[in-house]
């Protein structure tokens, strides 16, 4: 075996964060690829804009702060903002939900401001934001953020779902805690969501628990929530173990990806719900009209609804679909992005991208308002393996990769 190599970053802390993290020739921003996926940001440590040095110096000294222990978990464009969820994996992670406001010339290491401020972040206060691995962010602007990640002891808050006006200052709008039957306060993980605008508006959630997965429905007219459990939302047996970046996954994550297809030409025609198990292949559907009926999901019968829709070559995270029914989803043990459309047979999905380098755990998708699909990259296993040593060096660690397609996302008509 090698001895481990010296490396002084690793023994004097903090002082020399500046230095240890100087940029390496990997820095350099990989050019546009033949697929058409280039990187549009990149980090190698997150960092914020404090307020002032003293806050700074602070968090670093009190362990706060530690740069190589802030992941990243979700990624949302509204205006010319991008709104990133920071989901809380290890210590010294002062901050769960932030945004960075694109440069023109700096792609690297931008510094991320807390949204909707400091203080909405703050750690073991149930009135402000926990632990947020998503959010979605609806045509007029509202952001639903599912501070739902509690598979670690950083808070003892309830789950909820919290809804912030972006065109306001990121004003609270709503907040809805979870009943600990809906999803646990300790072991519950509320991981990605979609939102249908009408009816009053509602959420389809994922809970990635490893205890109790399912699919959460959230109502804000009826301000009520409900979850439906199935085979079909656990992990599967052939899917638990595989490898990405030398890191061996073994787990059983189910139901985690989610997609909503885009709204129909009658309004009266059903919308599909489309998810995946993380530690799973198959994609299933179910219609939102089924869905929607609390009392019809407290029955069995719902079951019988439940599609089948195809099988994936790898595991994936997050998935998304735009408003002319393209579903994008990423295969984590092959390192590509898969396309298919959901009005054709599911043997046409195309694998549109590759990249071992660049697309390490693509986690989580968005789209501009200008025809834009971003991924995030973010390797995000190395956060969850707390056997795993994370260091500040000059390696990227989260990605934001971007492609032009000329669509909308799943809340707009295709029409
Ligand atoms: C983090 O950002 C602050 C500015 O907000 C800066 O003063 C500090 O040096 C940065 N730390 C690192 C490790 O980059
Ligand atoms: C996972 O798969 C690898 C390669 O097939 C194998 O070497 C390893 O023992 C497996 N681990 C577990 C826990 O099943």
């Amino acid at each position: 075996m090698q001895p481990p190599r010296f490396n002084i970053c690793d023994y004097l802390g903090f002082l020399l964060v500046s230095y240890c993290v100087a940029p390496d020739e990997e820095v350099r921003i990989q050019k546009r690829t033949s697929e058409g996926f280039e990187v549009d940001y990149q980090w190698t440590y997150i960092n914020f804009t404090w307020d002032t040095p003293e806050d700074y110096k602070d968090a670093v000294l009190n362990k706060k702060y530690i740069p190589q222990n802030n992941a990243m978990g979700g990624v949302k464009f509204y205006n010319d903002r991008v709104y990133i969820a920071l989901p809380r994996l290890r210590t010294g992670t002062p901050v769960t939900l932030a945004y960075v406001t694109p440069q023109r010339n700096a792609k690297t290491n931008l510094l991320l401001t807390p949204y909707p401020s400091w203080n909405m972040n703050v750690q073991n206060s149930c009135g402000t934001l926990q632990n947020v691995q998503s959010m979605e962010i609806d045509r007029r602007g509202i952001m639903w953020v599912l501070d739902g990640v509690r598979i670690n002891t950083f808070t003892s808050c309830p789950p909820k779902l919290v809804l912030l006006d972006l065109n306001n200052n990121g004003k609270v709008l709503h907040s809805y805690s979870f009943h600990n039957e809906i999803s646990m306060r300790q072991g519950g993980y509320l991981n990605d969501l979609v939102v249908e605008e009408s009816g009053g508006g509602f959420a389809y959630i994922t809970d990635s628990s490893a205890l109790d997965p399912g699919l959460v429905v959230y109502s804000r007219r009826q301000g009520r929530a409900w979850k439906l459990r199935d085979k079909t939302m656990f992990a599967e047996f052939d899917a638990a173990n595989f490898t990405v970046d030398g890191v061996s996954v073994v787990g059983f994550i189910g139901v985690d990806g989610i997609a909503l297809s885009p709204p129909p030409k009658h309004r009266d025609e059903e919308r599909l719900i489309y998810f995946t198990a993380l530690n799973g292949y198959s994609i299933y559907a179910l219609s939102n009209k089924i869905l929607k009926n609390e009392a019809y999901c407290k029955t069995d019968q719902w079951r019988r609804f439940v599609k089948y829709v195809g099988d994936k070559s790898s595991q994936s995270g997050g998935m998304i679909m735009d408003n002319k029914g393209n579903l994008f989803y990423g295969l984590l043990g092959t390192y590509s992005i898969a396309k298919w459309n959901i009005f054709e047979p599911f043997s046409t999905v195309k694998h549109i991208y590759h990249d071992e380098k660049q697309l390490i755990w693509p986690d989580s998708f968005g789209m501009d308002s200008t025809g834009n699909l971003y991924v995030l990259t973010n390797g995000i296993i190395k956060f969850f393996d707390t056997s795993y040593p994370l260091t500040l060096n000059g390696k990227i660690k989260f990605r934001i990769l971007k492609t032009y397609t000329g669509n909308k996302n799943y809340m707009f008509s295709g029409k």
